[in-house]
């Protein structure tokens, strides 16, 4: 089987789409960081989480690779996710992306609890396969609404919690990635996903925020 390590994977956190069936046999896929300890691969999801939920219950998951940022987007802010979008997988009872690049299907060999929030699973890879990639042109936009998509899950943590300096911090953020995405991607998939984020924000701020207004008019410019 080919080497965690050689595809990328390290100590530090890489960004992964953990795919799994919910209870009721429908498809569930959250971004969440992985890192790697001992050859195992660890995964710390929220308890609140279905991915906490569904790993507990089935011991079993896809991890799913990819470098584009819209696939966390949609796995990230979503009810539900269409069925056309994933595939059996080959060795474990968990659904693919077939949209990633690369997966890793992989087994539970130990879950801790880290905190009252959070835990941790050790997964162990049982296969690993992936797409042959055609070259791409490196675009700016993608690592943009990489980093909005992340600031994203916090500014809404933090607006509930009534952390408005620290989400006001995010806000910020997330026009300047918005400005620099019109400027080097206009009229692109990406300008359309950094829209939909900004009008999600605003949504958020209008009914947690301060005085239930939107607590950054820049939010608004579209
Ligand atoms: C890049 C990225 C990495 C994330 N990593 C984690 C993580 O390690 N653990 C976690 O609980 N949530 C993480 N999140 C947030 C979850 O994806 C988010 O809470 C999601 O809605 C959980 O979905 P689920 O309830 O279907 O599992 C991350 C989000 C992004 C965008």
């Amino acid at each position: 089987m080919v080497n965690l390590r050689s595809l990328g994977f390290f100590r530090g956190i890489a960004e992964c789409i953990v795919s799994t069936y919910n209870l009721d046999g429908s498809f569930n896929a959250a971004p969440m960081g992985v890192s790697l300890s001992n050859d195992n691969l660890i995964v710390r999801p929220f308890k609140a989480t279905r991915t906490y939920r569904n790993l507990k219950h089935y011991g079993c998951c896809v991890i799913n690779v990819s470098d584009r940022a819209e696939l966390f987007y949609l796995t990230v802010f979503k009810d539900s996710l269409p069925k056309e979008w994933f595939d059996k997988g080959k060795k474990v009872n968990a659904p693919r992306l077939v949209l990633a690049d690369l997966w890793i299907e992989a087994e539970v060999k130990s879950l801790d609890s880290i905190s009252q929030d959070r835990a941790q699973f050790a997964l162990e890879a049982k296969e690993i396969y992936f797409k042959l990639k055609k070259p791409k042109v490196y675009k700016r936009s993608n690592h943009a609404l990489m980093e909005s998509v992340i600031h994203a899950t916090r500014i809404k943590l933090y607006l509930k919690k009534k952390e408005y300096n620290k989400a006001n911090g995010l806000i910020n953020l997330v026009n300047h990635y918005y400005s620099l995405v019109k400027r080097v991607a206009p009229d692109s998939k990406h300008e359309r996903l950094m829209k939909e984020l900004i009008k999600s924000i605003d949504k958020w701020s209008k009914i947690y925020g301060p005085s239930k207004e939107p607590i950054l008019n820049s939010s608004l410019e579209l």
